[in-house]
C-alpha cells in the first residue's frame, strides 16, 4: 500500500512529550530514538520536548534529520509578559514547529480561540510552522456535532488570518475523547473529519498536511496512515517510548512512496 497516486504530501510524525521527563530521561529517550533511526526514512519527524529541554534535545539530535518543535508559544511578541516564551525565542533555539490549540491547553488552561489565533500569527511571524489542533469532545461527538465544532475552531483562525496562511501550517485532528484514553478514532471516523477539514482549506487544500492524533500506537498506525487524507500523526504517549515511536515513523515512511 502506498500513497503516491493521490498525495504529494510527505507524511509527518510529531512527538509531543508534554509535561514529562527530566534531563536524564530525555537524553535516554533521544538516544533511544537515534539508535533506531535511519536517515533515509521517507517521513518528516518533529520532537516537542518541554521548552527547558529544547537546547538539550537539539544538541543530542545534532545534524540528524529530525526537527525540533515546541508544545506552546506566547501570543505576545515581546515585552512585560512574565513567564511567557515568545515565538522568536523558540526560533532562536532552532525550533521549526509549534503545537497550537492542543485540547489540553484549550480545556485545562482555558485558552480561547482569540489567544489561539494570536499564537498562530506570532508563530508564522517568527517563521515557525504552527501545528493547529482541532477536535470535538465526547459529548459533541455523541450529539453528532463534531463537524460543526471543528468548523467553528477552524473559522476562528481563518476569519482573522485568511486561508492563504495555511500553506505554512499543519493541521491536526485530535478528538478529545481519543487523546490519552487508549480509544482511537477508527480510520473511517478520522477520515470523515480529515476530508471535511480539507474541504474547508480553500485553494491550497491539497498541499496542507492534516495529522491525526489520539491514542495512535504502533499497532494501529498503519491503518490510519493508509487513509488518503491522513498525512501522519501527532503522538503523545507513544512518543515517550523510543522503539514504538521509531516503529510508527517507519510505518509512515513505508506508506509514502515516490
Ligand atoms: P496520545 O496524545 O497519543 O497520548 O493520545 C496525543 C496528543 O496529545 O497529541
Amino acid at each position: 500500500m502506498n500513497k503516491s497516486s493521490h498525495s504529494g504530501r510527505r507524511q509527518l510524525v510529531v512527538g509531543n512529550w508534554k509535561l514529562n521527563g527530566n534531563r536524564h530521561e530525555n537524553a535516554i529517550l533521544v538516544r533511544g530514538i537515534l539508535a533506531g533511526w535511519q536517515d533515509n526514512l521517507n517521513v518528516d519527524v518533529v520532537l516537542c520536548p518541554s521548552d527547558v529541554y529544547l537546547q538539550q534535545t537539539a544538541e543530542l539530535l545534532s545534524a540528524r534529520s529530525i526537527f525540533l518543535g515546541a508544545q506552546n508559544v506566547s501570543e505576545f511578541w515581546q515585552g512585560a509578559f512574565t513567564g511567557e516564551v515568545s515565538a522568536q525565542m523558540l526560533a532562536d533555539l532552532n525550533c521549526r514547529f509549534v503545537i497550537i490549540g492542543h485540547n489540553e491547553r484549550r480545556r485545562l488552561l482555558k485558552e480561547t480561540d482569540e489567544q489561539i489565533v494570536q499564537k498562530f500569527i506570532a508563530a508564522q511571524r517568527a517563521n515557525l510552522t504552527p501545528i493547529l489542533c482541532v477536535g470535538e469532545s465526547l459529548q459533541h461527538r455523541e450529539q453528532g456535532l463534531q463537524l460543526q465544532v471543528i468548523k467553528s475552531q477552524l473559522d476562528a483562525v481563518f476569519s482573522q488570518t485568511g486561508k492563504e496562511c495555511l500553506v505554512n501550517a499543519v493541521l491536526a485532528y485530535e478528538p478529545v475523547w481519543a487523546v490519552g484514553t487508549g480509544v482511537t478514532a477508527s480510520p473511517e471516523q478520522a477520515s470523515e473529519v480529515h476530508c471535511f477539514i480539507r474541504e474547508q482549506l480553500g485553494a491550497n487544500a491539497d498541499k496542507i498536511r492534516i495529522l491525526y492524533g489520539g491514542s495512535v500506537k504502533a499497532h494501529n498506525a498503519a491503518e490510519l496512515f493508509a487513509k488518503p487524507d491522513i498525512d501522519g500523526a501527532l503522538l503523545g504517549g507513544a512518543s515517550l517510548n523510543p522503539e514504538e515511536f521509531v516503529s510508527i515513523c517507519k510505518t509512515a515512511s513505508l506508506i509514502w512512496q515516490h
